[in-house]
C-alpha cells in the first residue's frame, strides 16, 4: 500500500492523493510483495486498536467500543520517542484501525525468552477499574507483525483442522476474578527461502497472567524473570497495583510458504453447512420463482392473445355469443388501466432521486462485490474492501445522476432544479448526518473507533469536488436525452381506483413482497454481522456473489409478480408500490438485526445499545434504497413489456 498519512494532509489536496493512491493500493495484489529478511533482522511489530469480542466463557460481544492501543489506562509500554502512526488506507481509518508502532524487538530467528517491555507501570485505581472492566468485555489484543495478524490458535471440532484467529485476549476471568495477561508467548512461523532468506508466515501469540514477573536487568538489558507461573496477576482498584510486561519469542520453521500464510486465518467455519443453507434457500427460491413465473408468462400470453383478437373482432361482432362472453372478461384485469399505467406518481421527484440513489449502490455493491471474488480485495490488504466501497460510490455518483433524470424525465417533471441539487445530496447528507451524530458518542466514550475529525472532512471533501459534479454532469446527459416513449397513452382523466382487498393492500403486500428476497439471504447476513460487530474477518465473496445475485433475482421477480397482481385488480400506482414492496426486505434485515443483539450482544451501556440501533438503523436504509430500485427497474421492464406487446389505437 502506498504511504498515506491522512491526519498530516490539507483536506482539500488529500482527494488527489487519496484517490490516485487508492487506486493503486486497489490493485495491490496481496501475496505477491514479500519481505524478505535475514537473520537477525528487525521484525517490526505493529500495534492496531483493542476490540470487544467473544471468549470461551462468554459467546456474547459486549461492546461495540474500540479503544487506541496507547489509551493512557492500558499502560502499554510506548516505543522509545512515542508511538508514530502507520499509514493506513481510508477504508481501513473509517473501519475503525489505528495502527502504530511498538517497543517490542524481535528478531528474525532469534529466541527470546522472558524479556520486559519497558520499566514497570503503575496502575491507579481508576486505571485498574478501567482495565478490568475491558477484561470483563473480553477486550482482544491486536498485533501486526509483518502485516500479519497475531492470532490465537483454534481447533474446528466439525473438520478437526486447526485455524489462526486474529487477536488474543487482554485478560481472562477466572473464578469471577478478571486476571490481566502481562506476558505474552509469541510464536512466530518462519519460512526459509533461500539461504538467509526467511519470511514471516504465521504468527501466535498465547498471552499469560504472571503475577509475580519482575524486570532483573537495568539500563539497556531488559530481561525480566517471569516467575511462578502459578500466581496470576490482579489489578487492585483500591490501591495501586505494580505491572511489568513481559515477553517471549520462539521462532520456529514452517513448510507455509508466503503465498498461502493467510490460508490459516480464513478459516471457514462448517463450509458444507453454509454451502448446504445458501443452496437449499437458492433451490427453493428458484423453484418458487420458476413455478411462478411460468404460470404467469402463460397467464400473460393468453391476456394478450385475448385482449388482441378482441381489438382485432371490433365492434361488429359484439352481437356474436362468443364474443359477448369475451366481452364480459375485457371488464377486468390489467388491460383496463392501460390509459393510466404510466401516469406520473405522487412525488415523482422523490422518488427519482431514491432511484437514482438506489442504482448507485447497485453498481457499487455489484462491482465491489465483482472485484472481491476475482481476488482484489484480499483481506490481507487491510481496509481495501472499504476503500474500494469509498471509491466506487464516488465515481458512480455519474450513474445516480443519469439514472435519476432519466426516471425523472420519463416522469415528466419540472423541477428539474431541484432534481439536480437533490439527487448527489439528499440521501449522502442523511446518512453522512448519522453517522456524524453516532460517531459524536463514540468520541465522547474515548474511544478510538471514532473517526477522526480530518477523515471526516476528507470524505466531505471527496463526495464535495468528486462525487457531486459528476452527479450533476449525470443528471446533464441524462436531462439532455430525449424522453423514453412509454407504449400507450395517458388518458386525460385519471381512473377511479376500486379499494384494494386482503394480500393486495399496501402494507401487507409490502410485509409479503420483503419476506422473499431475506429468506434468500439471511445466512450470509449472518457471517456479515459477526464480521461487523465481532472483529472477524470476512471473505466469503463467492458466497457474497452468490448471495447478492439471489438478491437481485427474487426481488426483482417477486416484485414483479406483486405488481401484476395489483394491477389486476386495476390499480394503476405501481411505481411506488414497487420500489417499497421490494424495499421492505429492509423492514426483515432491521428484524434480523435485533433478533441478532438478542442472540449475540449484550451491551453493558446505553450508549452501545444505541450505536448498534443507529448503524443498525443506517445499514437497512441503504438496503431498502438498494432493494427498492431493484424491484422498482424489473417493473418498469415488465409493465413496458406488456402493455408494449398490446395493440391499442
Ligand atoms: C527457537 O525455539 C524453537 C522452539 O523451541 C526451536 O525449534 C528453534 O530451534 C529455536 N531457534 C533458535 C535459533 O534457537
Amino acid at each position: 500500500m502506498l504511504p498515506l498519512q491522512l491526519e498530516r494532509l490539507p483536506a482539500s489536496l488529500a482527494f488527489f492523493v487519496l484517490a490516485s493512491s487508492q487506486l493503486a493500493s486497489a490493485f495491490y495484489l496481496p501475496g505477491i510483495t514479500p519481505t524478505n529478511y535475514k537473520i537477525g533482522d528487525l521484525v517490526q511489530l505493529t500495534v492496531n486498536h483493542l476490540t470487544p469480542s467473544q471468549s470461551a466463557r462468554d459467546t456474547h460481544v459486549r461492546s461495540v467500543f474500540s479503544f487506541d492501543y496507547y489509551h493512557h489506562a492500558f499502560h502499554f509500554c510506548p516505543p522509545e520517542g512515542g508511538p508514530q502512526p502507520v499509514s493506513e488506507s481510508l477504508g481501513s481509518i473509517l473501519f475503525g484501525d489505528r495502527i502504530q508502532t511498538s517497543p517490542f524487538q524481535l528478531h528474525m530467528n532469534v529466541n527470546e525468552t522472558c524479556k520486559a517491555v519497558c520499566d514497570e507501570q503503575l496502575f491507579e485505581p481508576r486505571d485498574a477499574k478501567f482495565m478490568n472492566r475491558r477484561i470483563w468485555q473480553n477486550y482482544n489484543l491486536n498485533w501486526l507483525i509483518d502485516g500479519l495478524p497475531a492470532g490465537q490458535r483454534y481447533l474446528d471440532p466439525n473438520t478437526n483442522t486447526e485455524f489462526y484467529q486474529p487477536g488474543f485476549a487482554l485478560g481472562e476471568v477466572k473464578s469471577e476474578q478478571p486476571r490481566l495477561n502481562n506476558h505474552y508467548n509469541i510464536y512466530i512461523d518462519y519460512h526459509q527461502v533461500r539461504k538467509d532468506q526467511y519470511r514471516v508466515v504465521g504468527i501466535i501469540v498465547e498471552p499469560e497472567s504472571l503475577g509475580e514477573s519482575k524486570r532483573i536487568g537495568e539500563g539497556d538489558d531488559f530481561t525480566a524473570d517471569c516467575g511462578n507461573p502459578g500466581v496470576p496477576k490482579l489489578l487492585d482498584e483500591r490501591s495501586q497495583t505494580a505491572v511489568t510486561w513481559t515477553y517471549s519469542v520462539q521462532w520456529r520453521p514452517s513448510a507455509t510458504s508466503f503465498a498461502t500464510r493467510w490460508d490459516k486465518y480464513l478459516h471457514v467455519y462448517d463450509p458444507k453447512i453454509h454451502w448446504f443453507s445458501l443452496i437449499n434457500s437458492a433451490v427453493i427460491v428458484m423453484f418458487l420463482i420458476g413455478m411462478v413465473s411460468t404460470i404467469m408468462v402463460r397467464t400473460l400470453r393468453k391476456d394478450i392473445k385475448r385482449y388482441n383478437r378482441l381489438d382485432q373482432l371490433g365492434l361488429d361482432d359484439l352481437n356474436g355469443p362468443e364474443s359477448v362472453e369475451d366481452g364480459v372478461v375485457e371488464d377486468s384485469g390489467w388491460k383496463l388501466v392501460h390509459g393510466d399505467v404510466f401516469r406520473s406518481p405522487k412525488h415523482s421527484l422523490a422518488l427519482s432521486v431514491l432511484v437514482g440513489n438506489g442504482a448507485q449502490l447497485f453498481a457499487m455493491a455489484g462491482f465491489t462485490i465483482a472485484f472481491a471474488v476475482v481476488g482484489f480485495l484480499s483481506p490481507s490488504n487491510r481496509g481495501s474492501l472499504a476503500t474500494v466501497m469509498i471509491l466506487l460510490y464516488t465515481v458512480f455518483g455519474f450513474i445516480g445522476g443519469y439514472v435519476s433524470s432519466r426516471v425523472y424525465k420519463s416522469f415528466k417533471g419540472t423541477k428539474w432544479k431541484q432534481l439536480f441539487v437533490y439527487t448527489p445530496s439528499a440521501v449522502p447528507a442523511l446518512v453522512f448526518g448519522i453517522f456524524f451524530l453516532l460517531n459524536l458518542f463514540v468520541w465522547a466514550r474515548q474511544s478510538s473507533g471514532a473517526v477522526p475529525f480530518s477523515t471526516m472532512l476528507v470524505i466531505v471533501a471527496i463526495w464535495f469536488v468528486i462525487s457531486v459534479p459528476l452527479s450533476v454532469a449525470g443528471s446533464w446527459v441524462g436531462f439532455k436525452q430525449p424522453q423514453a416513449e412509454a407504449p400507450v397513452r395517458t388518458n386525460q382523466i385519471p381512473r377511479q381506483i376500486p379499494p384494494a382487498h386482503g394480500y393486495l393492500r399496501p402494507i401487507p403486500s409490502m410485509l409479503l413482497v420483503g419476506v422473499l428476497p431475506f429468506g434468500a439471504i439471511f445466512v450470509e447476513l449472518y457471517f456479515i454481522m459477526n464480521s461487523l460487530w465481532s472483529s472477524r474477518i470476512y471473505y466469503m465473496f463467492g458466497f457474497l456473489f452468490l448471495s447478492f445475485g439471489l438478491l437481485v433475482v427474487t426481488s426483482a421477480a417477486v416484485t414483479v409478480m406483486m405488481i401484476y397482481f395489483v394491477l389486476c385488480v386495476e390499480n394503476y400506482h405501481w411505481q411506488w408500490r414497487a420500489f417499497a414492496s421490494s424495499g421492505a426486505s429492509a423492514l426483515y434485515v432491521f428484524a434480523y438485526s435485533l433478533l441478532y443483539w438478542a442472540r449475540m450482544l449484550k451491551f453493558s451501556s446505553f450508549t452501545g445499545g444505541l450505536l448498534y440501533l443507529g448503524y443498525s438503523l443506517l445499514i437497512s436504509f441503504l438496503w431498502f434504497v438498494l432493494s427498492g430500485t431493484i424491484g422498482f427497474f424489473a417493473c418498469w421492464v415488465f409493465v413496458h413489456r406488456i402493455y408494449g406487446s398490446l395493440k391499442i389505437d
